[in-house]
This record gives structure tokens, sequence and C-alpha cells, in this order.
């Protein structure tokens, strides 16, 4: 079973960006926290991530019938891209939306989510263990 993780823009940042909502832990150690757990069931995990929207785009495309799952925080596009929506119906790789702050206590602009109706389901506000939950859901709705 491989579950590909991607991370869209500015999560590069983490551990110096706005540490009062996102917290201090970088996305390396968010990776090696997910591999350390992914690796207790033996399950295989890819982890990306970009500040280009396209290239997220085709990185969903290439999902298909490589990844059981895919686990993604989407970051600002989650709130403005049609093209990461539509990837995401067009391929059927079963999506589970993440985000570190529980974007719903927060400005108005990112309680919408241009991703959700088309992902299996949300997590948000957990910080690190967001990513972690995201795996344990992955494994649950993924068969191969
Ligand atoms: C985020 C929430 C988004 O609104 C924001 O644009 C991000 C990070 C999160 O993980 O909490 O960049 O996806």
């Amino acid at each position: 079973m491989k579950v590909l993780f991607l991370n869209g823009p500015n999560l590069n940042l983490l551990g110096q960006r706005e540490p009062g909502i996102y917290g201090k832990v970088t996305l390396a150690d968010i990776e090696l926290a997910v591999r350390a757990e992914a690796a207790k069931s033996e399950t295989e995990v890819d982890f990306r991530q970009s500040n280009v929207e396209g290239e997220l785009v085709t990185w969903i495309q290439q999902a298909k019938g490589e990844f059981g799952a895919i686990v993604l925080n989407a970051a600002a596009y989650t709130h403005t891209s049609v093209a990461l929506r539509d990837a995401i119906a067009a391929t059927g790789v079963p999506t589970i939306e993440i985000h570190i702050s529980n974007v719903h206590a927060r400005e108005n602009f990112r309680h919408e989510s241009m991703i959700a109706p088309v992902c299996v389901g949300q997590i948000a506000g957990f910080g690190l263990n967001s990513y972690l939950l995201g795996l344990s859901s992955a494994l649950m709705i993924t068969v191969d």
C-alpha cells in the first residue's frame, strides 16, 4: 500500500512561518513522524511539497494506479484552486484533505474549501497530528 502526501505553497517554511498558528515543527519533522508511523504498517510513503499549483496537479494526475490514497495539505490553494479540485475528481484516487490549523476558526476566506466536495473527508486543527490522522484515514479507506 502506497500513500502520497502532497503539500502546497509555503509549507516549506513551516518552523519559521507564523509559529503562533503553525507551531515550530518543520516539514522535515512532519515527514519523519509520518514515515515512522507508516513503517509500523509497512506502508510506503511518498512525501512532496511544491509552491507551484500545476506541479501539484501533475502529481495528482500521476497518482492514479500508483497510490492507494493521497493525503493533501493544499495550503492556500485549498481555498482557490479549481484545477486541484478537477484533478482529484478526474483521477479518482481517494484523497483526504488535511490542515495543520483549524481553518474554520480563522478568517472567513479559509472557511471555504474548493477541494472538500471531491475529498473523502477533511482533518483540520491537529497540528502535526493532522498528518498522522491523515495516514490512519488513508489506511482505513484503501484496500490495495
Ligand atoms: C493550511 C491552512 C491554509 O488556510 C493556509 O493557507 C496554509 C496552511 C494549514 O495547514 O493549516 O498555508 O493549509
